[in-house]
């Protein structure tokens, strides 16, 4: 049983995980119930009306009704009001989430087909997963690699375009700590629907403790090679031969490999480095031009990482 209207909209509409959801919750119930009312109002009053003024008897005549100044008055100024008023409050909402603190905690984010890369100011960096700490301002400064993306954090109630060759930016103060869901909402090809994101809010200590943290501590190349390849590469490859959007890379090194337009040659070290970075150099036969180049993106570790994979998926 729903005991209160804001019960009743609890229950269909996502956690609140930033200061602003409730405010943004609150005048998505206020322009829900409003709208709610006008309807029934104007819908009840139609019925009611053509059913009490139909017509009785074939000898009915039309009543002449002369205008009158105050209701015609009264029905522009009222619904003013309510627009006025919606407008101002949604003007608030907006300006809050627009206008970031100065001293708000700043990370870049970086969208490409299909996933999201996230960098500190301290160098760490990570894909498809965000940490920040809980209670304080976190200003999100995002670009794109390649397509128009869109950074959503449904929790969060905020939502902010990605455009290439240029930044824009979004902030939240989380309010609890926690794991939500990022979306991109803005269709960017075959794998949109998977181009997801978890942010992770953190108390502060332990987060200060996750920035310092070296993540590839203790790891070899290879299991380097593997975690970047299921975060960067799963999208387009399968670790198989089945093709996906890309070729799977499974047997790929050593073999011969033919391209459209360049002659054909054997996988090997130089040859994969170059499919990484310049994809477009190489186009493997029956494929599109379709892979986002990675210079720039990876380390020399990260690199050696996929290829050292890359080789060992015999
Ligand atoms: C947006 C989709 C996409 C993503 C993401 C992607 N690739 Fe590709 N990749 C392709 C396509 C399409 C081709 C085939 C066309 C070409 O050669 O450029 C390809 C080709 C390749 C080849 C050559 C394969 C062959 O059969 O010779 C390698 C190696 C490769 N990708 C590695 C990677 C690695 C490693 C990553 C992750 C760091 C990655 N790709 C991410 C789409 C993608």
């Amino acid at each position: 049983m729903f005991w209160s209207a804001s019960a009743f909209a609890k229950s269909f509409m996502p956690v609140q995980g930033s200061t602003f959801a409730s405010g943004v919750d609150d005048l998505y119930k206020f322009l829900l119930g409003a709208s709610l009312i006008s309807c029934v109002l104007v819908i009840g009053g139609m019925v009611y009306f053509a059913f009490k003024y139909r017509r009785k008897t074939n000898t009915d005549k039309t009543a002449y009704i002369a205008h009158s100044a105050i209701l015609e008055f009264l029905w522009s100024f009222i619904p003013f009001l309510i627009f006025m008023g919606s407008f101002v409050w949604g003007w608030i909402v907006y300006h809050d989430l627009r206008t970031a603190p100065k001293d708000a905690f700043e990370v870049h984010v970086i969208g490409q087909k299909w996933n999201w890369d996230f960098q500190y100011k301290s160098g760490r960096k990570t894909s498809g997963e965000v940490y920040v700490p809980v209670g304080k301002p976190v200003r999100f400064i995002m670009s794109s690699r390649d397509v128009i993306h869109s950074f959503y954090i449904p929790a969060f109630r905020t939502k902010q375009d990605v455009v290439p060759g240029r930044y824009t930016a979004l902030w939240f103060e989380a309010d609890k700590v926690g794991e939500f869901q990022v979306f991109c909402a803005e269709y960017c090809g075959t794998s949109h629907s998977q181009m997801l994101a978890k942010i992770h809010v953190l108390p502060q200590e332990k987060f200060d403790e996750w920035l310092q943290n070296d993540p590839y501590k203790g790891l070899s190349n290879l299991d380097i090679g593997q975690t970047i390849f299921a975060q960067k590469c799963t999208a387009c490859h399968n670790a198989t031969t089945e093709n996906k959007v890309g070729p799977g890379l499974q047997g790929v090194f050593g073999k011969n490999r033919e391209f459209e337009g360049a002659a054909s040659l054997v996988a090997d070290e130089n040859y994969l480095r170059e499919s990484i970075l310049n994809p477009a150099a190489k186009v493997v036969k029956g494929f599109p031009n379709g892979m986002t180049p990675f210079q720039g993106q990876l380390s020399e570790q990260e690199l050696l990482g996929l290829i050292e994979y890359i080789k060992s998926l015999q």
